[in-house]
């Protein structure tokens, strides 16, 4: 099951099927799409935080029982609900964030690489263990990890199907902090990401997104031409006029 807490514009969207270390199976990973697609969707929600529920497992992979059980037309709808899920947290118009509490293994790993910022406790596992199984990770990981971290890493993880722990992990570029406990970390930065502009931030987003795709010269004009928009808009006025009067900004999300 899925629980979704809202406090002061942060989302904290928690994973629970602690028997199967959080591992996906299908109304859980439908419902995680669904309360994606309400949060994404809601103007007072800045930032969502993902997490697993419990002390061992961010989430421990799809559902390998489910799995073995597929013809592939199951598969490859099995894999589209995945890759939905990971579209929108990476589209969301708004930061997401996961907060890896342990075990991050396959499509748990990729969930969190869907995600835009990635902190670990410091005991945290993670890594794509499909070849294990004779698969592979299908639910984004082959172009994200490889986006993360670059093409040589990715194939070593995903050939090798070998776990990390954090340390790795974090010098590998796959998360950009350890800290314990690691849901504190990530709330401190979604409160700081709550009070910047959702206007600015949007914008970040979608062309950070860009930047390892599509044509480069495109990419640096939309750069320019939204950079330019964005002094359209009241939150732009608003914090280039707080620094000159030396106060902080208040940002309406215009
Ligand atoms: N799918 C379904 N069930 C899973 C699961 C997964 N991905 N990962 C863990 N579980 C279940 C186990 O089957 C076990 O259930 P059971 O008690 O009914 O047998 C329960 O979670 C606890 O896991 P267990 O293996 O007993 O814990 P452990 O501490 O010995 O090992 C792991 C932890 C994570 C190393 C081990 O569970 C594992 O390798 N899981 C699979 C990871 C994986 O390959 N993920 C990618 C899938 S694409």
């Amino acid at each position: 099951m899925i629980h979704v807490e809202r406090d002061d514009g942060i989302a904290v969207v928690t994973i629970d099927r602690q028997d199967a270390l959080n591992a996906l199976d299908v109304a859980t990973l439908t419902e995680l799409r669904d309360r994606l697609h309400e949060l994404a969707a809601d103007d007072d929600v800045r930032v969502v935080i993902v997490t697993g529920a419990g002390e061992r497992a961010f989430v421990a992979g799809a559902d390998i029982k489910y799995m073995s059980g597929l013809d592939v037309d199951g598969a490859t709808e099995w894999g589209a609900l995945g890759h939905e899920v990971g579209r929108l947290l990476e589209t969301m118009p708004k930061p997401t964030i996961a907060a890896i509490n342990g075990f991050a293994l396959g499509g748990g790993c990729e969930l969190a690489l869907a995600c835009d910022i990635r902190y670990a406790s410091s005991r945290a596992k993670l890594g794509q263990p499909e070849i294990n199984l004779g698969i592979v990770p299908g639910w984004g990981g082959t172009q994200r990890l490889a986006r993360v971290c670059g093409p040589g890493a990715a194939k070593e993880l995903i050939f090798t199907g070998r776990t990390i722990d954090a340390d790795e992990a974090l010098r590998i570029g796959l998360v950009t902090k350890l800290a314990d406990p690691v849901l504190d970390r990530a709330r401190e930065t979604a409160r700081a990401l709550a009070s910047k502009s959702p206007v600015a931030l949007r914008v970040a987003k979608r062309l950070v997104n860009r930047a390892l795709g599509g044509d480069h010269e495109e990419n640096l004009a939309s750069e320019a031409e939204l950079f330019g928009e964005l002094f359209s808009g009241k939150d732009a006025k608003e914090g280039l006029t707080a620094f000159a009067e030396k106060r902080e900004p208040r940002f309406v999300g215009r």
